[in-house]
């Protein structure tokens, strides 16, 4: 299986709800590497950017409006089979059909307020990981 990189963000909910140090944990315990983080808040119209594949969908507007309503943890993780094993982790969108032991299910309220993003496609991944960090802030992590 080849070595992958996925984007993961610790929506405004985790940040509020103290849960950072818990989920990182979860992600790092399931053998992702962490190769970028910081915490940042976006604007309405950078969470937009960022979710611009959604823009004419109905739940648009309440989307980047909770993206943006505090700070958020985005990270670069690394791992085989990085994207669909990240998906796994953190379980389907709605928390309530998330399966038992996932984050969404372990953390989540609600579908709009679900914890944690993560690509779904390798490509994604590179175009989101440029939307959050400079190639100077991927750190090699050989631990
Ligand atoms: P994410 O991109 O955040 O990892 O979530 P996802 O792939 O599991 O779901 P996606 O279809 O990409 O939707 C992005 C976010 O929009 C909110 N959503 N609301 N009200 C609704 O029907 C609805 N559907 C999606 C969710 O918060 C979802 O995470
Ligand atoms: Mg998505």
């Amino acid at each position: 299986m080849a070595l992958e990189r996925t984007l993961t963000i610790l929506k405004p909910d985790c940040v509020r709800k103290e849960l950072i140090g818990e989920v990182t944990q979860k992600i790092q315990e399931a053998g992702f590497k962490i190769l970028a983080m910081k915490m940042t808040r976006l604007t309405a119209d950078t969470a937009g950017g960022f979710y611009a594949v959604h823009k004419e969908r109905p739940f648009y507007g309440e989307l980047c409006e909770f993206m943006s309503s505090g700070a958020c943890v985005p990270m670069i993780l690394e791992k085989e089979n990085a994207v669909a094993d990240f998906r796994t982790l953190i379980g389907a969108t709605n928390p309530e059909e998330a399966e038992k032991g996932t984050i969404r299910e372990q953390f989540a309220d609600s579908l709009g307020e679900n914890i944690i993003h993560g690509s779904d496609s390798v490509e994604n991944g590179k175009i989101e990981a440029a939307y959050f960090f400079s190639e100077y802030e991927v750190v090699a992590n050989n631990s």
